[in-house]
């Protein structure tokens, strides 16, 4: 493990080692001997910041490089005018990420005016698209590092790289079939941290950018998985989220294959670990070894996140998602049979080209029907190289617009009545952390994802509490202790 590694005992003065993960802790122990020159030279450690601007499996991907900068010397900062070094793992999924990552950069531009020996990188899904790169070769030569999603094992090796060199360094690969394991890790979290389970996607929803900047689906071995959780566990997590585009195809491709509820009953061996999520969920793959699995489990929170995309089973072919309205409404029936109290959550598109009147009133009688816990509204957006861009027919942006605003507020009305179902009932909350407006309370989650904040201390961070849920606040409970 590289935690058992003493970094100083590795000879870099030698060739780099070819196998994984050894020739990154020899890039590391490289990447050492340039901070300790840093610090001779400047009375400090040279300081960096990791940015995520994307979704959980890119947050624990910052939580990697974060880890590598730490064992490489770097000390920490969320502030990137402290910087030395500013990177930003970037999201692709929707257009208006990408246009937030060139404005960012234009500051960081006017910082390293000031500062010309700032470093800046760019990693994430935006950087697998082709045009991203040519446009940041062309007008942003002040980008020290550009690499991708596949060889983010990588990190350390091109952080050695950059650190001795002026010049652009762009390392993008089209995909790839390694996973390295061992790497270093920082979390953000004391007592949860995210799990990837796989990468990539095989769906090529017509209008997702995914599979494309993520590859193939890949499965990790459930024996690397369980070890790491393990791991986790010994070092005080008491909460796992098991990452993957569609976890519900785990397994499929491994050379002795196993089931997503397969993993998750091993998992839920695991002594000390408390809580158990995972995201996301195609509907189309849902088995029903998974809901019984949800059902008996003890550990599993009773959470699902089932994207639906739309209500409409006209555009729900257009998009290739392969299930229908009705088809849907009987998964999520047949879900809350077998788990009458699960909160079900839930991914929404408006304003996919076609979408007509009808097809979007379609969308909003699923909404009524399934009474989601709460959902993710999204705007459609064109994403270029995907089937559904060079569709002909896209919808106005203010007829889309009133759409979303119409789905908005449905989505909102129902979740507060859905929500508040629990007032006055003791339920288990993990605290997570003191809340940032109230310093004499603790802000804490329930196993369906609610938010409750209650009186407490930073003693209480990471433990399971059970607490009186008094008020409903909408999307969340104010609560005391029992
Ligand atoms: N436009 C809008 N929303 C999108 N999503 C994925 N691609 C697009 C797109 N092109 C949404 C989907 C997915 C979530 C992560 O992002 O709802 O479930
Ligand atoms: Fe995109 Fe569909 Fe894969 Fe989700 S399942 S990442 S929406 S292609």
């Amino acid at each position: 493990m590289y935690n058992e590694i003493d970094w100083d005992m590795i000879d870099y003065n030698q060739e780099a080692p070819t196998e994984e993960p050894a020739r990154q802790y020899y890039y590391i122990a490289k990447c050492r001997e340039w901070t300790r020159k840093f610090e001779r030279e400047n009375g400090r450690l040279p300081r960096s910041c990791v940015v995520n601007m994307g979704c959980q499996m890119n947050a624990r991907d910052s939580e990697k490089l974060e880890g590598i900068l730490e064992q490489a010397g770097y000390e920490k900062t969320d502030r990137e005018e402290c910087a030395d070094f500013v990177i930003y793992n970037t999201c692709t999924v929707r257009e208006n990420a990408n246009q937030r990552v060139y404005g960012r950069l234009g500051y960081l531009h006017s910082l390293k005016k000031k500062k010309p020996h700032l470093k800046i990188a760019l990693c994430g899904c935006m950087m697998q698209e082709k045009q991203v790169v040519e446009k940041l070769k062309k007008s942003y030569r002040f980008v020290n590092l550009v690499f991708g999603t596949h060889n983010i094992f990588r990190f350390a090796e091109l952080l050695n790289r950059m650190q001795s060199s002026d010049r652009m360094l762009v390392d993008i690969w089209e995909d790839t079939d390694q996973i390295v394991e061992n790497l270093p890790v920082e979390r953000k979290y004391s007592f949860k941290s995210g799990v990837n389970i796989m990468f990539g996607c095989n769906n090529f929803c017509s209008y997702c950018i995914v599979p494309y900047v993520r590859g193939r689906e890949k499965s990790r071995k459930p024996k690397e998985i369980l070890e790491e959780i393990r791991r986790l566990v010994s070092d005080g997590v008491v909460e796992v989220m098991l990452l993957g585009q569609n976890v519900n195809s785990y397994g499929k491709n491994l050379d002795e294959p196993v089931t997503f509820a397969r993993l998750l009953q091993m998992v839920e061996q695991i002594e000390g670990l408390k809580r158990i999520r995972f995201m996301t969920s195609h509907p189309k793959d849902l088995s029903d070894e998974l809901i019984r699995t949800m059902a008996s489990g003890k550990k599993i929170c009773r959470h699902i996140h089932l994207p639906l995309q739309s209500g409409s089973s006209r555009i729900l072919k257009a998009m290739n998602r392969r299930y229908t309205k009705e088809q849907y409404l009987a998964l999520t029936e047949k879900i809350r049979r077998a788990i009458p109290d699960i909160s079900i959550t839930t991914d929404i598109i408006v304003g996919f080209p076609g979408e007509t009147e009808e097809d979007f009133e379609e969308t909003l009688d699923v909404v009524r029907q399934v009474r989601y816990d709460s959902a993710f509204t999204f705007i459609y957006s064109k994403r270029t190289g995907t089937p559904a861009a060079a569709m002909e027919n896209q919808v106005p942006e203010d007829l889309v617009k009133r759409r979303f605003d119409r789905l908005l507020s449905l989505v909102q009305e129902i979740s507060r009545e859905v929500s508040s179902r629990y007032t006055g009932q003791v339920k288990e909350v993990l605290a997570e952390e003191v809340n940032s407006q109230d310093a004499s309370l603790i802000t804490g989650r329930m196993d369906n994802n609610l938010l409750v904040h209650f009186p407490g201390t930073a003693a209480d961070i990471g433990r399971l509490l059970p607490i009186r849920l008094d008020t409903c606040k909408g999307f969340y409970y104010m609560g005391s202790r029992v």
